[in-house]
């Protein structure tokens, strides 16, 4: 993808991530009977009117728009739509002012109508970044040149630019910190940051053309990947596609019949697993498996076995609790009488304790209903935020893409497709294979 669409697709993310803090928070103003936090709204709106009306629209239109409409009459119908989605930005922004200010003096009578102001926009802002990203997008591929490409991408990469440069984005930054900071936990899929160059990373793990077999059935055949340190990296796929073959020939449990696995320096492809762990591997298996009649803070002790640096695991400890709230609520619980998020949680959380360089995850959404798997990822993004290195496998598609720095996808046994996880989310063999579209 192209500097400029990458830019844009991650801006499109934050502004979805936006908007799922703004569903719930209007979900929580539904279900209790606490007033609007009228501050956190208002940064909200703030940050539409300051960011995607001031900054991220005028951005699209100046630039790839007009590039659009210059090459190819075909965009001509769309495009008018989109500039005038755009234009009736400020007009819906007032609209939730407005709503928000009837709301605060007639509290509660007004959250159904604010609500339903609320879903109005989302619906109108999400329908238009996947207008977007699968039709626009696609269109300005087929038709720009790579003097189009050129012009644009330097546009975008223009640091000094009053409107669209380094002080504008760290005027947003700063709001959208402050929005996310102010958020009550959990919400949202968490807020983040556009992607850092993905170069300036450091390879940890390299899985390459790896094989292995269950006797005569060949699980794996040609799996190719890696993971960058500091990266949340997705492999999705479907039921029997290989998934956990794969991480149980990361955690060395699983034989290799063929290629080779790197991690940070080593060639682990015939190490010991013990010899893993200590390099720093920790898988998450599936199905969490806790123990059950120990208390949640037994669990996370055990977690930390290998380790003698008393002080430190208490520090640690104090750092799951911080990180998995829920956890410091029932320490003393015996892990077997949490829900299948909290166990799930209890189980990243434990395998944390262990300072891993690099946390392997099976399908930690398994089994579980939509609103904890929302939880989980909401906690899973938190591990990236606090600079861990995730491998995440999962047969939640949409979920793990959305989330996802980087992404593959794996086919009976093979990794046939590979991007950002944005870029695989917008990819047609992907949308109608995993996400149903
Ligand atoms: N213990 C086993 N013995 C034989 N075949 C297995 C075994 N475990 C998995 N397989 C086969 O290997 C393939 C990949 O399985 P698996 O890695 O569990 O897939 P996924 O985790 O993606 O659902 C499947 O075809 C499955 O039937
Ligand atoms: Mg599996």
């Amino acid at each position: 993808m192209t500097q400029a669409l990458q830019i844009i697709s991650n801006e499109h993310r934050n502004m979805w991530q936006l908007s799922v803090v703004l569903d719930d928070l209007c979900k929580q103003l539904v279900k209790g009977d606490e007033k609007p936090d009228a501050e956190l709204f208002g940064m909200i709106f703030d940050y539409i009117e300051q960011y995607i009306e001031r900054v991220h629209e005028p951005k699209e239109e100046t630039h790839l728009y007009q590039a659009v409409l210059r090459r190819s009459s075909e965009g001509r119908e769309m495009i008018a739509r989109f500039q005038l989605e755009h234009a009736e930005t400020p007009a819906a922004v007032a609209r939730l002012r407005n709503q928000l200010g009837i709301l605060m003096q007639n509290h509660p009578q007004g959250v159904a109508e604010f609500r339903e102001v609320v879903d109005r926009y989302l619906s109108l802002l999400r329908q238009h970044i996947m207008k977007e990203e699968s039709e626009l997008f696609p269109l300005a591929r087929r038709t720009l040149t790579d003097t189009d490409w050129d012009a644009i991408n330097s546009a975008f990469a223009d640091s000094s630019d009053p409107q669209f440069g380094d002080e504008s984005r760290a005027e947003f930054r700063v709001l959208l910190s402050r929005i996310v900071n102010q958020a009550p936990e959990p919400i949202g899929f968490g807020l983040r940051e556009a992607l850092p160059e993905p170069d300036a990373h450091p390879v940890l793990l390299s899985v390459q053309d790896l094989s292995s077999h269950y006797g005569r059935i060949q699980a794996l055949r040609g799996v190719t990947l890696e993971v960058r340190q500091g990266q949340l990296v997705a492999l999705v796929g479907a039921n029997g596609a290989g998934k956990t073959t794969l991480l149980r020939a990361i955690s060395g449990v699983q034989r290799v019949s063929g290629g080779a696995i790197g991690f940070a320096g080593h060639d682990i492809t015939y190490m010991r697993p013990d010899q893993r762990v200590r390099l720093g591997i920790c898988q998450v298996p599936e199905g969490r498996q806790v123990f059950g009649p120990l208390s949640v803070e037994d669990n996370l002790r055990l977690g930390a076995y290998t380790r003698c640096d008393k002080k430190a695991i208490e520090d640690d400890l104090e750092q799951m609790y911080a990180m998995f709230p829920i956890l410091k609520q029932k320490f003393r619980q015996a892990a077997g009488t949490l829900s299948g998020g909290q166990q799930q949680m209890l189980a990243m959380a434990r395998a944390l304790m262990g300072r891993p360089k690099l946390l392997l995850l099976d399908e930690p959404s398994m089994g579980l209903a939509p609103l904890l798997i929302q939880e989980i990822f909401n906690a899973i993004i938190s591990l990236r935020e606090h600079g861990k290195t995730v491998f995440l496998v999962e047969q939640n598609a949409q979920a793990a893409l959305t989330i996802a720095d980087r992404a593959y996808v794996i086919e009976t046994g093979e990794t046939v497709l590979s991007g950002t996880g944005s870029e695989l989310l917008n990819n047609e063999q992907v949308k109608s294979a995993y996400l149903g579209i």
